[in-house]
């Protein structure tokens, strides 16, 4: 297996000192960049502005997750702000595949995530147009959530799928990754982890991130 990708997210950060907050993280390898619109979410968060500061503070990826309604309209403003891979949620998409042909067609990388209720199946055929899906192991909104073990299935499913297809799409998890979760989820074989709390949650953020990919080295 490749090195796990550890990819810490600012949303757990102090907003007030957010440039030593993402340098604190220099050896992560993504950053993970939570956008939630009060819609798609119960929550509100921060927008292509802070997405662009963050670009400007950092040449590690950025990692656009985005929690919110009519993606299609969005995109463009967040890859105009430095997004390397964008996220959307299929719930909230009109067209899933259209939508990964037109981030591609920009330069980016296309991932889709799902919500623990939503069901994979449906999108299997459709992975090669991705690089990239995102299981979220929490209702998505919040930080600081309770890992849901039962979301294993999925990985364990697109691992299988994309596996057996010879497809390069990466599998990423998010929500509740800890030192206690994160063998788990590689376990089921997960690429990369998001953790928020985890990792600024910690003394030393760096310290974390370097511990939790230890443990996720399979
Ligand atoms: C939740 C966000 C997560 C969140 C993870 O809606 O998508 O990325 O920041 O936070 P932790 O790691 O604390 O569960
Ligand atoms: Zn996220």
């Amino acid at each position: 297996m490749a090195t796990p990708i550890i990819a810490p997210s600012i949303l757990a950060a102090d907003f007030s000192r957010l440039g030593e907050e993402v340098r604190a993280v220099a050896n992560a390898d993504w950053i993970h960049v939570d956008i939630m619109d009060g819609h798609f979410v119960p929550n509100l968060s921060f927008g292509p502005a802070i997405t662009k500061t963050v670009d400007g503070i950092t040449d590690q990826v950025l990692d656009v997750h985005l929690m919110i309604e009519n993606p299609e309209e969005w995109v463009d403003q967040y890859i105009d702000a430095g997004a390397d891979c964008v996220i959307f949620h299929v719930e909230a998409a009109d067209d899933h595949v259209a939508l990964a042909r037109h981030l591609r067609e920009k330069g980016v990388r296309a991932g889709f995530s799902l919500k623990p209720g939503t069901p994979i199946e449906p999108y299997l055929a459709d992975l090669r147009f991705f690089d990239l899906v995102l299981v979220m192991s929490v209702e998505p909104g919040f930080g600081g959530q309770s890992f849901m073990p039962d979301q294993l299935e999925k990985v364990r499913t697109l691992r299988e799928t994309i596996d057996n297809n010879r497809l390069t799409t990466l599998i990423e998890i998010d929500g509740g990754i800890s030192e206690k979760t994160i063998g788990q989820a590689a376990d089921a074989g997960c690429d990369a982890y998001v953790a928020g709390s985890a990792v600024y949650g910690k003394d030393d953020p760096a310290a974390a991130v370097d511990e939790l990919r230890r443990l996720a080295t399979r």
